[in-house]
């Protein structure tokens, strides 16, 4: 792919659509927060979220159908945030469709057209090429009712391509669908959107969908892009707590680090002393995360890792065998094994279970923040800062440069508000936050132990 990189905040220099700090309110909600967006030309992005992290609204506001408070929108080199939606010539699909039910297939396909004034005989060829791209000619004189989900959710492709976009949005366009054709609908859509080298935007709840049809994802959590990234390193090295627990399983376990020598921590958990690398102070609260697929049953072997877990429940899903262990509160540990090693082993059963820790699946999260009765390292994905407030908080705060830590004292108020604010948290005192240059959500990484967790 390429594209130069901006100045460390993930901006390209060479940006198609670049969304810049852009915010939203609806009265006293904040719904987007200081979000910025860059995609190149051609590229496929997925929106990942859970439901009412704003994806829907941010769509809307790429596409003029909604005002953002502040922030600006340039698409080919030209600002188009005060630009009218049917100036902009961006094509959404809608997750309901919205195709007009009293008008025919053609009618609905040649509907942006019309608005747009353009001549009869171009709407004619546009339509019957839309048409053509998914496969569906024989439909044009059809009515919108005597079509099966999957046959609309087609026409609305076309519909949207009709218009010769320069950006395709697609608000969960296949969320209506059943699994078997969803899962057809999606290779055909990224395939036609190849073909064609269009600039899209897919929103989606459904990681699945996100991992196998992006160039990259946008994870989105709380009105706010927590990673931006390639599949392959949304999965493999998720920024943030949350993002690793979003997209995919993994083996989650809470430690505090109380050693460390050349790069190599050893942090105690609830399962025994383990080995992970990273850079955290001594005390640091922090999860290690190991992917299914990184597990094996056995004892460890040279630079593995190995604790004795208890099966809770093996699942057999024919090619793989996915086994959930008993687990401390707050903790999980789930492993994924050749359907073989269903024979091995029974709900109950002890077993050892290993994992190289330079294996690319093992993940330190510099995420542990001791203070608020040592909860904040599962809730952190909900009530870490972003960069912005950080830049805040720092202004306020007391700071002391440590190498690449700096050191944050935050009052008792200042962290309740923040937790607050996110309505997860009710209790916290003042504690000192150590927390990396230029942090990012759940990236603060220590408290130095003084007032620390109850
Ligand atoms: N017009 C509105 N007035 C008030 N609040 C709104 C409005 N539109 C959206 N919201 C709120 O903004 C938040 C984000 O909504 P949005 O539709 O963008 O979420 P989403 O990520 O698309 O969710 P879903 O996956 O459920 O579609 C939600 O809390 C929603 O209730
Ligand atoms: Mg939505």
């Amino acid at each position: 792919m390429g594209g130069a990189l901006g100045q460390g905040d993930g901006r390209l220099t060479d940006a198609y659509l670049d969304v810049q700090d852009v915010g939203k309110r609806f009265r006293e909600t904040r719904v987007l927060e200081g979000l910025g967006l860059s995609v190149r030309p051609g590229e496929f992005i997925s929106l990942l979220g859970p439901s009412g992290c704003g994806k829907t609204t941010l769509l809307r506001i790429i596409a003029g159908l909604l005002p953002a408070d502040r922030g600006r929108i340039t698409l080919d080199g030209v600002d188009i945030t005060r630009v009218p939606a049917h100036k902009r010539r961006i094509g959404v699909v809608f997750q309901s469709y919205a195709l007009f039910p009293h008008l025919t297939v053609a009618e609905n396909v040649a509907f942006g057209l019309k608005a747009r004034r353009t001549p009869a005989a171009d709407v004619a060829s546009a339509v019957s090429r839309s048409l053509a791209l998914v496969r569906l000619s024989e439909l044009a004189d059809r009515s919108i009712f005597a079509l099966s989900g999957g046959q609309q959710q087609r026409i609305a492709v076309a519909r949207a391509l009709a218009v010769r976009p320069k950006l395709l949005l697609l608000d969960e366009p296949l969320s209506a669908l059943d699994r078997k054709l969803r899962e057809t609908m999606r290779m055909e859509l990224r395939h036609l959107l190849r073909d064609l080298d269009i600039t899209a935007i897919f929103v989606t709840h459904d990681q699945d969908e996100a991992l196998v049809m992006s160039d990259r994802i946008a994870v989105m959590n709380a009105g706010r892009i927590e990673q931006f990234d390639t599949p392959t390193a949304v999965y493999t090295a998720p920024a943030t707590p949350f993002v690793l627990d979003f997209v995919g399983m993994s083996t989650r376990l809470r430690g505090t680090v109380v050693g460390a020598s050349d790069g190599e921590l050893a942090i105690d958990t609830a399962v025994g002393r383990i080995r992970a690398r990273g850079c955290v102070p001594h005390g640091g609260a922090v999860v290690v995360a190991v992917r299914p697929e990184n597990l094996r049953l056995g004892p460890a072997r040279g630079g593995e890792n190995a604790v004795d877990l208890k099966v809770r429940d093996p699942v057999f899903l024919g090619s793989k065998l996915i086994l959930h262990f008993h687990a401390a509160e707050g903790d999980s540990a789930v492993a994924e094994l050749p359907a073989a090693a269903a024979q091995q082993v029974a709900p109950g059963d002890n077993v050892t279970v290993s994992w190289d820790i330079e294996s690319v699946g093992l993940f330190v999260l510099h995420c542990g923040v001791v203070g608020c009765r040592g909860h904040l390292v599962q809730r952190g994905r909900d009530v870490l800062p972003a960069s912005g407030h950080l830049a805040q908080l720092d202004g306020k705060a007391v700071e002391r440069e440590a190498g690449p830590w700096r050191q944050v004292r935050l009052s008792a108020h200042m962290v309740r508000d923040r937790v607050q604010g996110h309505g997860k948290v009710s209790g916290g005192s003042g504690h000192d936050f150590v927390i990396r240059q230029n942090a990012r959500i759940g990236e603060i990484a220590h408290a130095d132990g003084r007032g620390a967790a109850a």
